[in-house]
């Protein structure tokens, strides 16, 4: 098919009326080049098609769909094929909706654990949100329906969500916000990208050319669409300028007149216009002829065993002094509404209307008896001292009380933030009142980002939930009993109380002004550097069997930057459970060198299933970017080189094994010497000593054979501290400014 051709035959007003949609849900069709219309709809974990005629019917009235959990409980199953799966199911739920695109996944980084949204992003780490974001594009695009991969980018807090500036500096911004799109849309391609609503360094997502235009399609090689975010659009001429293709929902006709009216005067060229409309076009076309067909009866069906196996998979076990798992033979006690009515989704966009729900409660009574109080309100943070009374008498003569706490739907959402990081007073009231005459208490927890727990000493057992989907309730009992053996992983680190998130200082910001002051120092990267204890470290997951790892190999004890190391890895299942670990290796540079860095980062995880006894070997592939940091100067990733050391580890803070490697890069330098570079920068530099040495020498307070006295180590410690501008002038033969850079340049860059 010829799209410049049909784009010709279409008059300005109808080239711009497409770059908006025809309502809420789909694009607009025109007839006179065959133009279908698609129709996308939310995402991310679940179908929520509403009705296009009916479209003021609001988020709760949507087509019955399997609701799966939220990424921040799949997040931690850290399992890439089970991400593709979930994708693949909810691309099946699509086709059977007539659904072109799916608005999803979210892959924004979890900066701070007030962010409302947090439930429906997968990570804190860029390596492993963009990972599994990867796969889960994967799963849906390989069955013909496209991902819209959001919110580009740097949509970390809801608050003022449609008016904050995130001012984030140009490192930061690659290393961490950018980073967890890029593996994503180079590796998964996803047919569209939703711009987010906020500013990113004072221009709005919608029009900002340095993202939709420079790094993303430049950069990163994307050829799909961008869409905005519903209502994310300030000035349309400029976001066709700056690479926005499509408005959604419709403007209805209002924006079709502000881009007629930009080219008619001049202020937008129609070539930019045409290169949005072909996008379109393009990618309209090829998502409308690849339209499936699905005859599955029992979809819904697979799609529940689905999501109970993704919760099950992903649930992690945080601590376990030998309470878990349950026996049935024992007195149990369940407290705690969320038993009945399970907290299994989060507010807003995202929310499903599911097919079918399982409760811990009636999960529960197919395997025994247990007594029941409700406790609490999972809705509300009201404590009643019946209810209280109940709960406690209940719980105290029983030999193990299980507590299913966490956070009500209205104390996190799309829309707004957490003001703290607590449960409900009435929920910590409770806990403490139990503990007191209970010494078996285990806590399960639905919620959608971590929470405080001041009562983490005197429980012997912690289960984080998080939001699991509709299946949620039998995936917990499946856990609790032991039926299923635990392998999720934190992918997210939950610190001890929200004064040391690394965002603290800054995240409500100034009015619009939200400044990322920590820099890179986000999650784990902060909280290993400052060297802070926290509740559970990132990668921290339990299991009822034990792992025990060894052997571990480097193929190469040298490479060089474009060069592939491989790592492998003994693990055996030394206890008495089958089960799945999930093993993760970080990367750190040895000794400080130009960059200011983490510790150690992720850069690599298999998650691998092992029988009672059974051994298996893993293997990690690393590259160029596993060991970079991007340099601002380059405008690019960069290795310094030197030592590297490679950790492999349970969790970020438990490391087992480590071995070095010394990674060469093929830049020499890491930053540019000039007349003003301090002399202990240039000493740094291969030959640095013998540049320095060969135009100082004749200076005699710089005689390197001083003879040593008090005031030796102050000339020394003066010596690095210059510049060549500053001595230039005492050199013999004397040298200006130019003649000096002139020596470096000859020196280093030739
Ligand atoms: C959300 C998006 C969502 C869209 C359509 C917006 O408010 O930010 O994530 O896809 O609405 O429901």
């Amino acid at each position: 098919m010829d799209i410049d051709e049909l784009i010709s035959k279409l008059t300005l007003e109808e080239k711009a009326s497409l770059c908006s949609g025809i309502d809420m849900w789909r694009t607009k069709p025109i007839e006179k080049i065959s133009l279908p219309s698609i129709t996308m709809t939310d995402g991310p974990h679940g179908v929520r098609k509403q009705d296009s005629e009916k479209e003021k019917q609001g988020i709760f009235t949507s087509a019955p769909a399997t609701c799966f959990p939220t990424a921040s409980l799949t997040a931690c199953s850290f399992d890439r094929e089970l991400l593709e799966a979930e994708g693949g199911a909810i691309a099946e739920e699509c086709i059977k909706e007539d659904i072109q695109i799916l608005l999803g996944p979210g892959t924004n980084i979890k900066r701070s654990p007030l962010c409302g949204r947090n439930f429906e992003y997968f990570s804190e780490d860029p390596f492993l949100s963009s990972s599994l974001s990867s796969s889960f594009i994967k799963g849906v695009q390989n069955r013909g329906v496209g991902c819209c991969l959001k919110h580009f980018a740097v949509n970390n807090q809801e608050n003022r969500r449609l008016s904050v500036d995130a001012k984030v500096d140009e490192r930061t911004l690659h290393e961490i916000y950018l980073a967890s799109f890029e593996d994503a849309i180079k590796a998964s391609k996803p047919v569209s990208v939703m711009c987010s609503y906020n500013k990113v360094n004072g221009t709005y997502a919608s029009e900002n050319p340095y993202l939709l235009t420079e790094i993303l399609r430049k950069k990163w090689g994307f050829n799909g669409i961008v869409i905005s975010d519903w209502g994310a659009v300030n000035d349309r001429a400029k976001g066709i300028d700056a690479g926005l293709n499509l408005e959604m929902p419709s403007s209805m006709g209002v924006n079709d007149k502000e881009i007629v009216k930009a080219v008619k005067n001049g202020t937008l060229s129609e070539k930019a216009l045409d290169k949005m409309v072909y996008e379109l076009i393009e990618t309209i076309f090829k998502l409308y002829n690849d339209k499936k067909h699905i005859d599955n009866p029992s979809l819904f069906h697979d799609n529940h065993e689905l999501a109970r196996k993704a919760a099950r998979e992903s649930i992690v076990l945080l601590k376990n002094e030998g309470v878990l798992p349950l026996n049935p033979n024992d007195k149990i006690c369940f407290i705690g509404e969320f038993a009945e009515k399970p907290r299994f989704q989060g507010g807003g966009s995202s929310n499903i209307n599911p097919i079918s729900i399982d409760t811990v409660m009636n999960e529960v009574s197919k395997i025994c008896n247990v007594d029941y109080s409700k406790g609490f309100s999972s809705t509300e943070d009201i404590l009643d001292e019946d209810l209280f009374k109940e709960a406690i008498l209940k719980s105290k003569d029983s030999d193990v009380c299980v507590i299913f706490a966490g956070l009500p739907n209205s104390f996190e959402s799309e829309g707004y933030d957490r003001s703290h990081m607590r449960l409900p007073d009435a929920q910590n009231k409770l806990i403490d009142e139990i503990l007191k005459v209970q010494k078996n208490v285990v806590i399960v927890l639905q919620n959608g980002s971590p929470i405080e727990m001041p009562w983490i000493d005197s429980t012997r057992g912690i289960l984080e939930a998080y939001l699991g989907g509709e299946a949620s309730g039998s995936a917990i009992v499946d856990i609790l009993f032991g039926k299923q053996n635990p392998c999720g992983k934190l992918a997210e680190t939950f610190p001890k109380k929200l004064s040391h998130n690394p965002s603290y200082l800054y995240y409500d910001g100034e009015k619009d002004d939200a400044v990322y002051g920590e820099g890179i120092f986000v999650g784990y990267r902060y909280y290993d550097k400052k060297d802070l204890e926290v509740l559970f470290p990132f990668g921290h997951g339990l299991s009822y069997t034990n792992f025990e790892y060894s052997n571990m190999k480097l193929d190469k004890d040298k490479i060089f930057e474009d060069e592939t190391l491989k790592v492998t890895v003994d693990i055996k299942n030394t206890g008495d459970f089958p089960g799945k670990e999930i093993a993760q290796l970080y990367i750190g540079k040895k000794e400080k060198g130009f960059a200011i860095r983490p510790i150690m980062e992720l850069k690599g995880f298999e998650k691998v299933f092992l029988d009672k006894g059974e051994t298996k070997t893993i293997t990690f592939l690393l590259n160029k970017r596993s060991f970079s940091y991007y340099n601002t100067k380059l405008n690019d990733f960069h290795i310094e080189s030197g030592d590297y050391i490679i950790y492999i580890g349970k969790s970020s803070r438990n490391i087992i094994l480590k071995e070095e490697v010394y990674v060469e890069s093929k830049v020499k330098i890491d930053y540019a010497i000039t007349i003003n570079t301090a002399f202990k920068d240039i000493l740094e530099v291969k030959g640095g000593e013998e540049f320095l040495s060969s135009l100082t020498k004749d200076m005699p307070i710089f005689n390197t054979d001083i003879k040593e006295s008090p005031l030796t180590d102050m000339f020394r410690g003066m010596y690095k501290e210059m510049t060549l501008r500053s001595v230039g002038m005492f050199m013999y033969p004397r040298m200006n400014n130019d003649e000096l850079q002139k020596k470096i340049d000859d020196f280093f860059y030739k």
